[in-house]
């Protein structure tokens, strides 16, 4: 039998009243991969991080995470079974410090038991060192290991967005989905961005889907990309495949136009 995909939309639709924010959509995003969602402001990118996500239930449609069918389970299950997300709009805890911030996205996935948490038992002992031995590691391979003790809140903007995509890494999650990740980066930030993306998905096994609506960063880092527009799938092949199709200039010209 041929192995399954990480991720697999079938048919997925998701209207609101009249609105098809999502209307036919099929991916199927292969184990190890980076995939990339392009499309203009309200195309429904999102809306599909929210299906997955298990926020939104589909109208109609399949959603499959390595061949399990998850379609309208809640998200807290999701989670569970390994996906993880970053958010448009950043959300940490602004207040905590970053190395906290890590701990507590770590946490979600521990399994010592509410007493011997409570009572601080050898096994929870041991359990939180090699949490606390886990979170340096991995803050140190992102570059952020020196800002540790800073409040997150603090940090620049283009440091607190790596600090989400290291808080979806530490749950655990085999497929992360990153929401515009480069939003509001300058050019140096975006580049070391995409950099990260390559490197956290050879370091940590990871399966991977960006979206966003700069070419830049998903055509560095993607090897297949989806374009979307009005709920719709546009095309899917390599960068220079949608970057040449004629159906993707067109959305991308005429949103320029009306934004003129
Ligand atoms: N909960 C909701 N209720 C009603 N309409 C919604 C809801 N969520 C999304 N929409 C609509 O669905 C469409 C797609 O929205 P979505 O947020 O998925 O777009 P997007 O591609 O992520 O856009 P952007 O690039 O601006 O983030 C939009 O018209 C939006 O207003
Ligand atoms: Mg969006």
């Amino acid at each position: 039998m041929s192995k399954p995909f990480a991720l697999e939309l079938e048919h997925v639709s998701k209207h609101f009243s009249g609105l098809h924010a999502a209307d036919d959509i099929n991916i199927q995003v292969e184990e190890g991969s980076i995939y990339g969602i392009i499309g203009p402001n309200g195309a429904g990118k999102t809306t599909i991080f929210n299906m997955i996500t298990g926020i939104y239930t589909p109208t109609s449609g399949t959603i499959r995470f390595f061949g399990q069918d998850i379609t309208g389970k809640e998200p807290h299950e999701i989670a569970k079974l390994g996906i993880a997300r970053t958010f448009q709009n950043i959300r940490l805890f602004q207040d905590m410090t970053v190395y906290s911030n890590v701990l507590s996205a770590y946490q979600q996935n521990l399994t010592y038991g509410f007493w011997e948490g409570i009572l601080h038992l050898p096994g929870f002992r041991k359990q939180e060192k090699e949490a606390e031995e886990n979170c340096l590691a991995l803050l140190k391979r992102v570059g952020l290991l020196e800002l540790k003790d800073l409040q997150a809140g603090k940090l620049p903007y283009g440091q607190q967005r790596r600090l989400e995509i290291v808080r979806a890494i530490a749950t655990g999650a085999r497929l992360i989905l990153l929401d515009e990740p480069a939003a509001g980066m300058n050019e140096e930030e975006s580049a070391q961005l995409s950099e990260i993306i390559k490197n956290i998905r050879k370091d940590f096994d990871l399966t991977v889907v960006v979206i966003d609506h700069h070419m830049d960063v998903i055509m560095d880092v993607c090897e297949t990309i989806s374009a979307i527009n009005f709920g719709k799938m546009l095309v899917t092949g390599s960068a220079e495949e949608v970057q040449n199709d004629q159906d993707v200039i067109d959305a991308y010209l005429g949103r320029a136009e009306e934004d003129a």
